[in-house]
């Protein structure tokens, strides 16, 4: 498969049928994802899979933690998104829940939607990302990449997937199952399986279009609304 196909072909998977998946293809899509680049090829992370017996307790510790506990991630999570962010992440969640037959109103359903992020979705493996605070940023930066690089062999492998940082959410759960040595802080699960015939898979949210992604010259017309500051949070940008 072409490296245009599997990037096409990927989207995120959020139903799962139960068939279990070869413990020898997880490794293998895995072990394509460590071609991925990084900082002086320091790989700055470490990747915790649970399927079968380990991930049915995860998944039942984390449903519960979600339910009765207080997201305390080991690192903060961002409320206050500035422009274009919020209109693009409401778009995507107002798509997703319409593919669904969620009301927009209808909390109660919107709030189950969310909750099944703790279920993995059904999936029958599931797997959490880590990366060392050593580098900053760019550990970060070279976990995401490696992201990527799973989420694309993954589709090669004919499975799906679905990167969610909500599953980091509770780290000591995680922690409780593996032996995570210190330094490494927890990004994001990533379930994993086989698509459900389901309309959660069929939706596609809209991307950004070349000109909306590409930085003009300086001088050019530069019309700048919000930036947002070293710790997340936005800052009303100075008059230009
Ligand atoms: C770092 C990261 C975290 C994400 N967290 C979640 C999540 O917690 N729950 C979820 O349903 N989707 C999550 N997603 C999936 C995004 O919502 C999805 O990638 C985006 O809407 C684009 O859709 P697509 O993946 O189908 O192309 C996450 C994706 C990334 C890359």
């Amino acid at each position: 498969m072409r490296v245009s196909e599997a990037l096409r072909r990927r989207s995120s998977i959020r139903a799962f049928r139960p068939d279990p998946v070869d413990e020898a293809l997880l490794r293998r899509v895995l072990a394509t994802a460590l071609e991925s680049p990084s900082w002086a090829n320091t790989q700055p992370y470490r990747l915790a899979l649970a399927a079968g017996a380990r991930c049915e307790a995860l998944r039942r510790d984390l449903l519960e933690a979600a339910a009765s506990g207080v997201p305390c991630g080991d690192h903060p999570l961002l409320f206050d998104y500035p422009e274009p962010l919020r209109s693009r992440r409401r778009a995507a969640g107002l798509g997703l829940y319409a593919a669904l037959g969620i009301g927009r109103e209808d909390t109660a359903r919107r709030e189950a939607q969310y909750r099944r992020n703790f279920a993995f979705f059904d999936a029958p493996a599931v797997a959490f990302l880590f990366a060392h605070e050593a580098l900053g940023v760019y550990s970060v930066l070279d976990a995401g990449v490696f992201l990527q690089s799973l989420l694309l062999a993954a589709v090669e492998a004919g499975l799906g997937a679905c990167a969610q940082a909500s599953l980091a959410s509770h780290p000591d759960v995680v922690r409780r199952h593996f032996d995570v040595p210190p330094g490494y802080r927890l990004l994001c699960g990533i379930s994993l399986g086989y698509a459900a015939d389901d309309p959660a898979n069929g939706f596609r949210p809209v991307r950004a279009t070349l000109d909306e992604l590409l930085v003009g010259p300086a001088g050019e017309g530069r019309q700048v609304v919000a930036r947002s500051g070293v710790d997340g949070r936005t800052q009303a940008a100075p008059a230009e």
